[in-house]
C-alpha cells in the first residue's frame, strides 16, 4: 500500500494509501528515528488504524458502509442488513439475513437478575446513567463470552450486545415512567420488538404502527457507524488493553453521552425547545457566533462534514413521513427548517462549513414517536452499538493493533526535590 516516502529531518517515512481517501505518512518510528512525537490534540490529523468498515468524505458529504451510500442503505435495507453488512463485509443472502435475524432473535431477552439492577437507580436517573451502569454489568453475567481471543466468542458477545441493547434501553424508559418491564417478543422486527417493549404494556395489546417501525429501523441505519469518532474511538482504546467487550461498550456509551457528540440531539431539541418561535432566531445565531458566548447550535458542525451530513438529509425527509404517519405536526420542525435557513445564508456559518447534522432532526422525529428528551441519546447508542461492535471486532482481528498509549508534550516543572513543610 505504499509506493512514496515522505522525508522529515534525515530519515524517509513511508506514505500508504487507501482505496480511496487522503494517503497516510507512516510514523509509527518516527520517535525513534528523531527523538520527536507528532502533537495533535483531538487528532484532527491523525489516523489511528487501518478499517474497512465505513468511509466519510467529509467534503462531498459521503458516507459509505462498506462501500454502499448510507442514503441507498436507508431507501432499501434495513437494520439487520446494515449490522450483517458492517460485521460481515458483504450484503447478505436472503437465507444468510433470516439465519442472522434469526440468531439476535435468540439472545434478546436479559438475565432476569440484571431486572434488579435498575432497581438501585432513582427513577429519575437519566437513562444514559442506567445504559453505562447495566451494559457494564453485563460482563458479571455473561462470563462465557469475555474470552476475546475466540473469535466465537467475540461474535456471541457482538450478538448479545446487539440484540440486548434494545432491551436494556426499553427498561431504562419503562423505569423511569413507572411502568412495568415489557419482555422481548421476537416474531416482532429488531425496531418493533423495541417500540413494544418501550410504548407497551401488560394491560393491553401494542399494536406496532407500521410507518413509525420503519422509521425506527431508518433511524437505526443513520446511526449505526461513523469511522473513528470519539466514541468509537473509545472503545477500541478500551478494546486495545484486552478489556471484555461488555465493559468496551459502557465505555463508549460514557463518550456518546456529552453534548458535542451524542448528547447533541438531546441538547438540540431542548435548544428549539428553548429558541420556541422563528423570531427568536437572530438572537441564538448571534449567541453562535459571538465568541465570548459559550452557545453553540446543538446539532451543527462536524469534525469531518464541511458539507451537509447526509444522515440529516435523510433525517429531515423521515420527520415529513413520521408526521404524516401520526398526523401530526410540530411548531419546532418549522423553527427547525427556519434556524438551517437563516444559518446556511449566514457567513459565519459559511465560512466555518457549518451544516446541520445527525442531530439536528432526530430529536424532533423522537419526539414525536413518543420518547423523551432523556431517551434520545439512548437510541443513538443503540443503533450505534453494532458499529462499536464492529470497529471492535476489526481491532482485535488486526495484526497490527498493540495496546493504544499516546505520549504528550510536558509542559510541567522539571525535576525538583521535596522541601519539607517547616522549610515551606
Ligand atoms: C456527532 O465524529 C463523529 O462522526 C460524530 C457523529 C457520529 O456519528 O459519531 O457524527 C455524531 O457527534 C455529531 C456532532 C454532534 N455535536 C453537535 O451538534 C454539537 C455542536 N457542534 C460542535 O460542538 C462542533 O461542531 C463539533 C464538536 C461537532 C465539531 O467541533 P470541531 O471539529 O472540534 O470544530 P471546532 O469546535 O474547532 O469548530 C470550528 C469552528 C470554531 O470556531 P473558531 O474557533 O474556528 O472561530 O466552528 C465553530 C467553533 O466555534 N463552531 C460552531 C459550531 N460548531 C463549530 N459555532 C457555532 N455553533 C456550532 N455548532
Amino acid at each position: 500500500m505504499t509506493d512514496t516516502s515522505i522525508k522529515i529531518g534525515d530519515s524517509d517515512y513511508p506514505v500508504l494509501s487507501g482505496t480511496v481517501g487522503p494517503d497516510v505518512i507512516d510514523i509509527r518510528k518516527l520517535y525513534a528515528k528523531s527523538g520527536m512525537f507528532t502533537y495533535d490534540p483531538g487528532f484532527t490529523s491523525t489516523a489511528s488504524c487501518e478499517s474497512a468498515l465505513t468511509y466519510i468524505d467529509g467534503d462531498q458529504g459521503v458516507l459509505l458502509h462498506r462501500g454502499y451510500p448510507i442514503g441507498e442503505l436507508a431507501e432499501h435495507s434495513s437494520f439487520m442488513e446494515v449490522s450483517y453488512l458492517l460485521l460481515n463485509g458483504e450484503l447478505p443472502s436472503g437465507d444468510e439475513l433470516d439465519k442472522f435475524s434469526y440468531t439476535i432473535s435468540r439472545h434478546t431477552m436479559l438475565h432476569e437478575q440484571l431486572a434488579q439492577f435498575y432497581r438501585g437507580f432513582r427513577r429519575d436517573a437519566h437513562p444514559m446513567a442506567v445504559m453505562c451502569g447495566v451494559v457494564g454489568a453485563l460482563s458479571a453475567f455473561y462470563h462465557d463470552s469475555t474470552d476475546i481471543s475466540d473469535p466465537q466468542q467475540r461474535m456471541i458477545a457482538s450478538h448479545r450486545l446487539i440484540a440486548k441493547m434494545p432491551t436494556i434501553a426499553a427498561m431504562a424508559y419503562k423505569y423511569s415512567v413507572g411502568q412495568p418491564f415489557v419482555y422481548p417478543k421476537n416474531d416482532l422486527s429488531y425496531a418493533g420488538n423495541f417500540l413494544r417493549m418501550t410504548f407497551g404494556v401488560p394491560a393491553e395489546e401494542y399494536e406496532v404502527n407500521p410507518a413509525v417501525e420503519r422509521a425506527m429501523d431508518r433511524i437505526f441505519i443513520l446511526h449505526a457507524d461513523h469511522e473513528q469518532n470519539a466514541s468509537t474511538s473509545t472503545v477500541r482504546l478500551a478494546g486495545s488493553s484486552g478489556a471484555n467487550p461488555f465493559a468496551c461498550i459502557a465505555a463508549g456509551i460514557a463518550c456518546l453521552w456529552g453534548p458535542a457528540h451524542g448528547g447533541a440531539n438531546e441538547a438540540a431539541l431542548n435548544m428549539l425547545r428553548e429558541i420556541g418561535t422563528p423570531d427568536r432566531i437572530p438572537e441564538y445565531i448571534a449567541r453562535a457566533k459571538d465568541k465570548n458566548d459559550p452557545f453553540r447550535l446543538m446539532g451543527f458542525g462536524h469534525r469531518v462534514y464541511k458539507n451537509y451530513d447526509p444522515r440529516a438529509t435523510v433525517m429531515q425527509k423521515t420527520v415529513r413521513e413520521v408526521f404524516d404517519a401520526l398526523n401530526v405536526s410540530d411548531p419546532l420542525f418549522e423553527t427547525a427548517l427556519r434556524l438551517e435557513e437563516i444559518a446556511l445564508s449566514d457567513d459565519y456559518f459559511i465560512e466555518k462549513k457549518l451544516f446541520p447534522n445527525v442531530d439536528f432532526y432526530s430529536g424532533v422525529i423522537l419526539s414525536a414517536i413518543g420518547f423523551p428528551t432523556t431517551m434520545f441519546t439512548v437510541l443513538f447508542a443503540l443503533a450505534r452499538t453494532v458499529g462499536w461492535v464492529a470497529q471492535w471486532n476489526e481491532m482485535i482481528s488486526d495484526p497490527e493493533q498493540k495496546i493504544g498509549r499516546p505520549r504528550q508534550l510536558y509542559t510541567g516543572p522539571t525535576e525538583r526535590h521535596y522541601v519539607p513543610i517547616a522549610e515551606r
